[in-house]
């Protein structure tokens, strides 16, 4: 029986196109893996702690293996609790849209939080750097634009190579793609790019 982690991203629930997308998914995955659990992580509902001075003294005693303060420890297992939340599943699913050339501040948030050494990757001079996460991925991007190969401005798109870029550093290289886009243009072309991307997520569901 496998876990299955969704992280949503966009806070336009009903309207949104990822998210949109994302429920095809997880509908055909349910379906196909019964056994399997779902876990759902709404990036707007979650308490996020600031990742400010106080947590930074925390995180940096810590890695130096200095004894934390009590306050130190306290805001410390906040963090691994979200860290812990997120690595005990064997497959993710990522709704994410573009928001000014890149992701939405929340899921930026939530990857400080989680992105520790230690728990998410590990360091040492012989080896240098290694991811500590394992697992696949099912990325869903929507944008209002296309910025796909070809389209000439995929230079412009700090969405899905610094997301992934992410992924790798953590350990997780196996990643899906699955874009919704674009979502500003005449209504046949949104129902087109949003029925397209929902039948390619419920056939990667099925198999993932
Ligand atoms: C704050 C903000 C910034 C955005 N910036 C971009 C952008 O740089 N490029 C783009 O193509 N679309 C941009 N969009 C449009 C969204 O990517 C598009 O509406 C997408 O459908 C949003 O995903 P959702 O429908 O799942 O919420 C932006 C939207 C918002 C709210």
């Amino acid at each position: 029986m496998a876990k299955l982690l969704y992280v949503e991203v966009s806070p336009r629930k009903e309207r949104s196109h990822s998210i949109k997308v994302a429920n095809a998914f997880l509908e055909a995955y349910a379906s196909a893996h019964p056994d399997d659990t779902i876990d759902r992580l709404d990036l707007w509902s979650v308490d996020l702690p600031a990742f400010d001075g106080p947590m930074l003294d925390a995180k940096y005693s810590i890695m130096h293996g200095q004894e934390p303060s009590a306050a130190e420890k306290a805001a410390w297992q906040t963090v691994e609790g979200l860290f812990e939340r997120f690595a005990s599943a064997d497959k993710y699913v990522f709704s994410i849209p573009m928001w000014n050339f890149g992701i939405p501040y929340r899921l930026k948030h939530y990857i400080d939080v989680i992105t520790q050494p230690g728990l998410a990757w590990s360091f040492s001079p012989e080896t240098g750097y290694a991811g500590m996460v394992s697992g696949k991925v099912a990325a869903i991007y929507s944008s209002a634009g296309v910025y796909h190969e070809g389209s000439g401005a995929e230079a412009f798109d700090g969405q899905k190579p610094g997301f992934e870029g992410w992924l790798g550093f953590i350990g997780i290289t196996d990643v899906t793609r699955i874009v919704v886009a674009p979502t500003l243009a005449t209504p046949e072309e949104v129902a087109a790019a949003q029925a397209q991307a929902s039948n390619e997520a419920r056939d990667v569901a099925r198999t993932f």
